[in-house]
Protein backbone atom coordinates (compact mmCIF):
# COMPACT_ATOMS: atom_id res chain seq x y z
CA UNK A 1 0.00 0.00 0.00
CA UNK A 2 1.38 3.23 -0.86
CA UNK A 3 0.84 6.59 1.17
CA UNK A 4 0.12 9.57 -1.65
CA UNK A 5 -3.23 10.20 -0.04
CA UNK A 6 -1.79 10.02 3.60
CA UNK A 7 -3.39 12.16 5.73
CA UNK A 8 -5.78 13.51 3.09
CA UNK A 9 -9.48 14.32 3.30
CA UNK A 10 -11.14 13.59 0.21
CA UNK A 11 -14.96 14.44 -0.53
CA UNK A 12 -16.15 12.10 -3.60
CA UNK A 13 -19.68 12.10 -5.22
CA UNK A 14 -21.29 8.95 -6.94
CA UNK A 15 -19.36 6.88 -5.17
CA UNK A 16 -22.24 4.14 -5.49
CA UNK A 17 -20.66 2.66 -8.59
CA UNK A 18 -18.52 3.00 -11.45
CA UNK A 19 -16.12 5.62 -11.62
CA UNK A 20 -16.81 6.97 -8.29
CA UNK A 21 -16.81 3.44 -6.30
CA UNK A 22 -13.33 2.73 -8.62
CA UNK A 23 -11.32 6.07 -7.62
CA UNK A 24 -12.93 5.93 -3.99
CA UNK A 25 -11.19 2.10 -3.45
CA UNK A 26 -8.14 3.33 -4.81
CA UNK A 27 -7.87 6.66 -2.68
CA UNK A 28 -8.28 4.86 0.30
CA UNK A 29 -5.43 2.50 -0.69
CA UNK A 30 -3.53 5.10 -1.09
CA UNK A 31 -4.37 6.60 2.45
CA UNK A 32 -7.03 8.84 2.21
CA UNK A 33 -9.81 9.08 4.24
CA UNK A 34 -12.87 9.51 2.34
CA UNK A 35 -16.70 10.71 2.64
CA UNK A 36 -18.34 9.35 -0.16
CA UNK A 37 -22.16 10.36 -1.69
CA UNK A 38 -24.45 9.61 -3.82
CA UNK A 39 -27.72 8.93 -4.45
CA UNK A 40 -27.75 5.70 -4.17
CA UNK A 41 -27.98 4.74 -0.39
CA UNK A 42 -27.49 1.07 -0.69
CA UNK A 43 -24.18 1.49 -3.34
CA UNK A 44 -22.48 3.78 -1.75
CA UNK A 45 -22.69 1.75 1.89
CA UNK A 46 -21.45 -1.13 -0.47
CA UNK A 47 -18.42 0.97 -1.42
CA UNK A 48 -17.90 2.19 2.41
CA UNK A 49 -17.88 -1.50 3.07
CA UNK A 50 -15.47 -2.74 1.13
CA UNK A 51 -12.85 0.01 1.77
CA UNK A 52 -13.31 -0.43 5.92
CA UNK A 53 -12.81 -4.26 5.33
CA UNK A 54 -9.47 -3.06 3.25
CA UNK A 55 -8.64 -1.48 6.16
CA UNK A 56 -9.14 1.87 5.02
CA UNK A 57 -11.39 5.05 6.14
CA UNK A 58 -14.13 6.28 5.00
CA UNK A 59 -18.10 7.35 5.40
CA UNK A 60 -20.93 7.02 3.70
CA UNK A 61 -24.19 9.03 3.21
CA UNK A 62 -26.90 9.93 0.94
CA UNK A 63 -26.86 12.65 -1.09
CA UNK A 64 -28.92 14.23 -4.13
CA UNK A 65 -26.39 16.71 -5.74
CA UNK A 66 -28.80 18.61 -7.40
CA UNK A 67 -30.52 19.44 -4.01
CA UNK A 68 -28.26 23.23 -2.95
CA UNK A 69 -28.93 22.76 0.84
CA UNK A 70 -28.21 19.32 0.99
CA UNK A 71 -25.25 19.76 -0.55
CA UNK A 72 -24.23 22.81 1.72
CA UNK A 73 -25.42 20.65 4.57
CA UNK A 74 -23.35 17.46 3.23
CA UNK A 75 -19.85 18.74 2.80
CA UNK A 76 -20.25 20.52 6.56
CA UNK A 77 -20.76 17.39 7.83
CA UNK A 78 -18.10 15.77 5.98
CA UNK A 79 -15.83 18.96 6.93
CA UNK A 80 -16.71 18.13 10.71
CA UNK A 81 -15.94 14.39 10.13
CA UNK A 82 -13.08 14.43 8.62
CA UNK A 83 -11.47 17.58 10.54
CA UNK A 84 -11.20 19.71 6.89
CA UNK A 85 -11.03 18.78 3.35
CA UNK A 86 -8.33 18.27 1.10
CA UNK A 87 -10.11 17.26 -2.23
CA UNK A 88 -13.52 17.64 -3.93
CA UNK A 89 -14.01 14.86 -6.73
CA UNK A 90 -17.52 15.66 -8.35
CA UNK A 91 -17.90 12.41 -10.04
CA UNK A 92 -21.54 11.74 -10.20
CA UNK A 93 -23.60 12.47 -13.11
CA UNK A 94 -26.00 11.13 -15.71
CA UNK A 95 -26.80 11.18 -19.58
CA UNK A 96 -28.98 9.72 -22.42
CA UNK A 97 -29.41 9.55 -26.06
CA UNK A 98 -32.28 10.76 -28.42
CA UNK A 99 -32.76 12.17 -31.71
CA UNK A 100 -32.31 16.26 -31.03
CA UNK A 101 -36.32 16.38 -32.21
CA UNK A 102 -37.11 14.09 -28.83
CA UNK A 103 -35.28 15.59 -26.56
CA UNK A 104 -37.33 16.26 -23.85
CA UNK A 105 -37.50 19.61 -20.99
CA UNK A 106 -36.94 16.94 -18.66
CA UNK A 107 -34.03 15.60 -19.54
CA UNK A 108 -32.26 18.39 -20.38
CA UNK A 109 -32.96 19.86 -17.11
CA UNK A 110 -31.93 16.49 -15.37
CA UNK A 111 -28.72 16.81 -16.88
CA UNK A 112 -27.78 20.20 -15.75
CA UNK A 113 -29.54 19.52 -12.43
CA UNK A 114 -26.65 16.32 -11.47
CA UNK A 115 -23.93 17.13 -14.07
CA UNK A 116 -23.69 21.16 -13.54
CA UNK A 117 -25.58 22.64 -10.26
CA UNK A 118 -24.41 19.75 -8.13
CA UNK A 119 -20.99 20.67 -8.86
CA UNK A 120 -21.56 24.38 -8.77
CA UNK A 121 -23.15 24.30 -5.47
CA UNK A 122 -20.37 21.32 -4.09
CA UNK A 123 -17.77 23.74 -5.33
CA UNK A 124 -19.31 27.18 -3.94
CA UNK A 125 -20.09 25.35 -0.41
CA UNK A 126 -16.23 23.56 -0.98
CA UNK A 127 -14.92 26.40 -1.12
CA UNK A 128 -13.46 27.98 2.12
CA UNK A 129 -12.35 24.48 2.99
CA UNK A 130 -10.00 24.01 0.17
CA UNK A 131 -8.50 27.22 0.26
CA UNK A 132 -7.58 26.93 3.68
CA UNK A 133 -6.15 23.61 3.42
CA UNK A 134 -4.74 24.35 -0.89
CA UNK A 135 -6.53 21.91 -1.84
CA UNK A 136 -7.77 20.70 -5.42
CA UNK A 137 -11.25 19.51 -7.35
CA UNK A 138 -11.69 16.95 -9.93
CA UNK A 139 -14.59 17.09 -11.82
CA UNK A 140 -15.40 14.34 -14.44
CA UNK A 141 -16.82 16.18 -17.35
CA UNK A 142 -16.58 13.75 -20.50
CA UNK A 143 -15.41 14.24 -24.08
CA UNK A 144 -18.48 15.48 -24.71
CA UNK A 145 -17.65 18.41 -22.77
CA UNK A 146 -15.07 18.79 -25.36
CA UNK A 147 -16.73 18.33 -28.89
CA UNK A 148 -20.22 18.21 -30.24
CA UNK A 149 -22.04 14.44 -30.23
CA UNK A 150 -25.19 13.66 -31.83
CA UNK A 151 -28.11 12.78 -30.08
CA UNK A 152 -26.66 13.28 -27.27
CA UNK A 153 -27.71 16.97 -27.07
CA UNK A 154 -28.81 17.76 -22.80
CA UNK A 155 -25.75 15.29 -21.70
CA UNK A 156 -23.08 17.30 -24.16
CA UNK A 157 -24.68 20.63 -23.44
CA UNK A 158 -24.40 20.09 -19.47
CA UNK A 159 -20.52 18.62 -19.75
CA UNK A 160 -19.56 22.08 -22.06
CA UNK A 161 -21.37 24.07 -18.76
CA UNK A 162 -18.74 21.85 -16.39
CA UNK A 163 -15.97 22.45 -18.53
CA UNK A 164 -16.84 26.27 -18.27
CA UNK A 165 -17.41 26.25 -14.76
CA UNK A 166 -14.29 23.44 -14.22
CA UNK A 167 -11.90 26.60 -16.37
CA UNK A 168 -13.07 29.71 -14.49
CA UNK A 169 -12.64 28.34 -10.98
CA UNK A 170 -8.98 27.67 -12.48
CA UNK A 171 -8.52 30.80 -13.37
CA UNK A 172 -10.36 32.19 -10.05
CA UNK A 173 -8.17 30.27 -7.61
CA UNK A 174 -5.31 28.96 -9.25
CA UNK A 175 -3.32 32.22 -7.69
CA UNK A 176 -4.71 31.22 -4.34
CA UNK A 177 -3.28 27.82 -4.17
CA UNK A 178 -6.47 26.01 -4.88
CA UNK A 179 -6.52 23.59 -8.41
CA UNK A 180 -9.47 22.69 -10.36
CA UNK A 181 -9.24 20.33 -13.05
CA UNK A 182 -11.54 18.00 -14.85
CA UNK A 183 -10.83 14.16 -16.49
CA UNK A 184 -12.61 13.66 -19.81
CA UNK A 185 -13.22 10.14 -19.78
CA UNK A 186 -14.36 8.43 -23.76
CA UNK A 187 -16.68 5.08 -23.07
CA UNK A 188 -16.19 3.27 -20.31
CA UNK A 189 -17.58 0.18 -19.12
CA UNK A 190 -20.10 0.96 -16.06
CA UNK A 191 -23.74 1.40 -15.72
CA UNK A 192 -23.97 4.40 -17.38
CA UNK A 193 -23.14 2.97 -20.71
CA UNK A 194 -27.37 1.32 -20.07
CA UNK A 195 -28.71 4.91 -20.56
CA UNK A 196 -26.98 5.17 -24.29
CA UNK A 197 -28.32 1.67 -25.38
CA UNK A 198 -31.51 2.72 -26.72
CA UNK A 199 -29.70 3.63 -30.28
CA UNK A 200 -32.82 3.56 -32.79
CA UNK A 201 -33.23 2.81 -35.92
CA UNK A 202 -33.47 6.57 -36.92
CA UNK A 203 -30.14 7.59 -36.07
CA UNK A 204 -27.05 7.76 -38.16
CA UNK A 205 -24.88 4.73 -36.84
CA UNK A 206 -21.37 6.35 -38.70
CA UNK A 207 -22.71 9.53 -36.26
CA UNK A 208 -22.13 7.30 -32.78
CA UNK A 209 -19.24 4.84 -34.16
CA UNK A 210 -16.89 7.96 -34.58
CA UNK A 211 -16.82 8.51 -30.64
CA UNK A 212 -15.04 5.43 -30.28
CA UNK A 213 -11.24 4.66 -31.74
CA UNK A 214 -10.13 1.29 -29.66
CA UNK A 215 -11.40 -1.71 -30.17
CA UNK A 216 -12.20 -1.95 -26.14
CA UNK A 217 -13.81 0.53 -24.39
CA UNK A 218 -12.29 1.92 -20.53
CA UNK A 219 -12.39 0.22 -17.49
CA UNK A 220 -13.37 2.08 -14.00
CA UNK A 221 -10.35 1.24 -12.86
CA UNK A 222 -8.75 3.19 -15.98
CA UNK A 223 -10.49 6.44 -14.75
CA UNK A 224 -10.09 6.58 -11.47
CA UNK A 225 -6.14 6.24 -11.84
CA UNK A 226 -5.98 9.73 -13.83
CA UNK A 227 -8.67 11.12 -11.07
CA UNK A 228 -6.37 10.09 -8.63
CA UNK A 229 -3.22 11.80 -10.52
CA UNK A 230 -4.72 15.03 -11.23
CA UNK A 231 -5.73 14.73 -7.35
CA UNK A 232 -2.71 14.35 -5.92
CA UNK A 233 0.40 16.44 -5.49
CA UNK A 234 2.02 14.79 -8.66
CA UNK A 235 -0.23 17.29 -10.46
CA UNK A 236 1.12 20.06 -8.48
CA UNK A 237 1.33 22.30 -11.25
CA UNK A 238 -1.90 20.99 -13.88
CA UNK A 239 -4.48 23.72 -13.10
CA UNK A 240 -7.41 24.08 -15.79
CA UNK A 241 -6.56 21.37 -17.44
CA UNK A 242 -9.55 18.84 -19.76
CA UNK A 243 -7.65 15.55 -19.16
CA UNK A 244 -9.06 13.30 -22.00
CA UNK A 245 -8.64 9.65 -21.00
CA UNK A 246 -10.26 8.47 -24.03
CA UNK A 247 -7.63 5.88 -25.88
CA UNK A 248 -7.25 9.13 -28.26
CA UNK A 249 -10.48 9.83 -29.35
CA UNK A 250 -10.68 13.04 -29.30
CA UNK A 251 -6.87 13.21 -30.74
CA UNK A 252 -7.58 14.31 -34.25
N1 LIG B 1 -19.21 5.58 -18.56
C1 LIG B 1 -18.91 6.37 -19.57
O1 LIG B 1 -18.83 5.96 -20.73
C2 LIG B 1 -18.63 7.84 -19.29
C3 LIG B 1 -17.94 8.58 -20.28
C4 LIG B 1 -17.63 9.91 -20.02
C5 LIG B 1 -18.00 10.49 -18.83
N2 LIG B 1 -18.69 9.77 -17.90
C6 LIG B 1 -19.01 10.43 -16.64
O2 LIG B 1 -18.45 9.69 -15.58
C7 LIG B 1 -19.15 9.99 -14.36
C8 LIG B 1 -19.36 8.71 -13.58
O3 LIG B 1 -20.21 7.87 -14.32
P1 LIG B 1 -20.00 6.28 -14.39
O4 LIG B 1 -19.63 5.97 -15.78
O5 LIG B 1 -19.16 5.80 -13.30
O6 LIG B 1 -21.52 5.82 -14.23
P2 LIG B 1 -22.34 5.12 -13.02
O7 LIG B 1 -23.74 5.16 -13.49
O8 LIG B 1 -21.72 3.82 -12.71
O9 LIG B 1 -22.11 6.11 -11.79
C9 LIG B 1 -22.78 7.34 -11.67
C10 LIG B 1 -23.18 7.50 -10.21
O10 LIG B 1 -23.78 8.81 -10.07
C11 LIG B 1 -24.85 8.65 -9.14
N3 LIG B 1 -25.83 9.73 -9.28
C12 LIG B 1 -26.67 9.96 -10.32
N4 LIG B 1 -27.46 11.00 -10.06
C13 LIG B 1 -27.11 11.46 -8.83
C14 LIG B 1 -27.56 12.51 -8.01
N5 LIG B 1 -28.57 13.31 -8.39
N6 LIG B 1 -26.97 12.69 -6.81
C15 LIG B 1 -25.97 11.88 -6.40
N7 LIG B 1 -25.51 10.87 -7.12
C16 LIG B 1 -26.08 10.64 -8.33
C17 LIG B 1 -25.45 7.29 -9.50
O11 LIG B 1 -26.26 6.79 -8.43
C18 LIG B 1 -24.21 6.47 -9.74
O12 LIG B 1 -23.75 5.84 -8.56
C19 LIG B 1 -20.41 10.73 -14.79
O13 LIG B 1 -20.25 12.11 -14.52
C20 LIG B 1 -20.49 10.51 -16.29
O14 LIG B 1 -21.12 11.57 -16.96
C21 LIG B 1 -19.01 8.45 -18.10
Amino acid sequence: MTSRFEGKRIYITGAASGMGQATAIQLAAEGAELYCVDLNSEGVQNTVDAIKDAGGKATAATLNVSVKDDCVSSIANAAETMGGLDVLLNVAGLGGIARFENETEQAWKLAFAVNVDGPFFLSQAALPHLLESKGNIVNVCSTAGLKGQAYMTSYVASKHALRGLTQTMALEFGKRGLRVNAVCPGGTKTAFLAAFSNITEDMDFSLIERNSLQEEMADAADIAKSICFLASDDASFVNGAMFAVDGGSTAG
